[in-house]
């Protein structure tokens, strides 16, 4: 999900306004009433003006578009429940590192171990012309400088050694300065003396969550990350892009088992199959559903989809130093599809792994399916634009999740405290 408005136009929406938090936050405690591992706020720091060369579209559709910021919405979730893992999407282009550390030291801290940062570096020029850039980064750029970035994050994590606040009221000692160290960080990028300012938080440092899709994102991902979140066409496409991550992990001398790898998936539920194919047509043929979801992908991969007739194939193999892999996802380059049939395939397609449209039970199984010849690790359920309403919420919580359990696919309770040990449960 992310922090904008919800299913507005739909008849069980919930008006559009969620800026007071109190929707998402009872999103949140569905989720956790679900026992999923975690909630994950998607962000982007820009108000885009590339479908159709104008702000407009975006604005009109509320599509990407007012977007709030994910770090206090991620609190005040944390908050309002107890197990449920919370991960924010933060920019390393627009955060000089000591704050971002500092930011998830105390988030971690006030989650009680729960809080998991979506490593992303932007891939719009719209968002880096707000941080002091007049284009964005070329891709290996931005990863070489997310590479000296996260070795500064580490360093600040690390530089309260664990026993260090020693709170000794006796003794007269608050926290022991021999357990606090500078990092003195000298590198190409960043200049960090530290130490950071905050205790070591109950994590040590967030679970690191990432969407790496490139060659160049996958080893960033395979390095770095404790959950990765992906898009693939099919189950084929699945199971070998989990392999290529867990061989790249292997290769860094990393465990691929800590790696959990999520699919999205966007499933449409009913009470009986023809009810959720019903749905699923409706939605597709709504009449703002290939506007939305054009001005949704013209914002994350910089391109311009209004220019190019609904009806024809695209023209050529689209390129883009945004966001190359839900690029190519989208255009499916050599299917002959035209841009009409390649969106009705996004609502399946740009942001689902695999199609699901059935009853709960169907559904269920079918994802316990995929799971056996994927070899894991989850799925990360979503929508195609990324609206949520509260009916949604209920077919997936309470129809989809009790067939999953009922299956032995999911828990049914919380074991741990942390987020990193409950991801590394399933
Ligand atoms: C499920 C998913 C969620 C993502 N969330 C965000 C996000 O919130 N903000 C963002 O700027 N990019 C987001 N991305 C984009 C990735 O961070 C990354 O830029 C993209 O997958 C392209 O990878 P590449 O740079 O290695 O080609 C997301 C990607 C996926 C697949």
């Amino acid at each position: 999900m992310n922090f904008t408005p919800d299913e507005w136009r739909d008849p069980f929406g919930q008006g559009g306004s969620p800026w007071d938090g109190q929707f998402y936050i009872e999103m949140a405690q569905t989720l956790e009433r679900a026992c999923f591992d975690y909630i994950m706020i998607e962000d982007k720091l820009m108000v885009s003006e590339t479908y159709g060369g104008s702000r407009e579209r975006g604005l009109r559709g509320g599509v990407m578009v007012p977007k709030h910021d994910p770090a206090p919405l991620a609190v005040a979730m944390g908050m309002a429940t107890k197990h449920l893992g919370v991960v924010a999407t933060m920019s390393t282009l627009a955060y000089p590192p000591f704050l971002l550390a500092r930011l998830c030291s105390t988030v971690d801290s006030l989650t009680k171990g729960r809080f998991g940062w979506n490593v992303v570096t932007s891939a719009e020029d719209l968002s880096a012309q707000n941080f002091g850039l007049d284009k964005l980064p070329a891709r290996e750029l931005r990863y070489e400088m997310a590479e000296e970035y996260m070795e500064v994050m580490g360093k600040l994590f690390e530089s309260w050694e664990e026993g260090a606040v020693v709170l000794d009221r006796e003794a007269g000692m608050y926290a022991d300065h021999t357990k606090v160290h500078p990092i003195n960080h000298e590198g190409k990028f960043f200049k960090v003396r530290g130490p950071l300012n905050t205790v070591r938080s109950p994590q040590g440092r967030p679970v690191y969550v990432q969407a790496g899709a490139s060659p160049r994102g996958r080893d960033f991902a395979a390095k770095h990350a404790d959950s990765i979140v992906s898009v693939a066409s099919g189950v084929g496409e699945m199971k070998a892009f989990r392999a290529d991550i867990r061989g790249r992990a292997a290769a860094l001398g990393r465990d691929p088992d800590q790696i959990k790898v999520l699919f999205c998936v966007t499933p449409t539920l009913g009470e009986t199959t023809a009810d959720a194919r019903e749905t699923h047509e409706r939605r597709l043929n709504a009449p703002y559903f290939i506007d939305d979801m054009l001005a949704s992908v013209s914002a994350i991969t910089d391109i311009d989809f209004a220019q190019f007739p609904i009806d024809q194939n695209l023209p050529a193999r689209l390129i883009t130093n945004g966001e190359q892999g839900s690029l190519d996802k989208f255009q499916q380059w050599g299917s002959g599809k035209t841009l009409r049939q390649l969106v009705v395939d996004g609502a399946g397609g740009l942001c689902s792994s695999v199609e699901l449209v059935g009853t709960p039970a169907e559904v269920a199984c079918r994802m316990g399916e995929v799971m056996d010849e994927v070899g894991g690790d989850g799925f990360l359920i979503t929508t195609p634009v990324l609206r949520v309403g509260r009916r949604y919420l209920t077919e997936v919580a309470d129809g989809l999740v009790p067939e999953l359990q009922r299956r032995g696919l999911t828990r049914t309770e919380y074991r741990h405290q942390l987020l990193r040990d409950n991801l590394q449960e399933f």
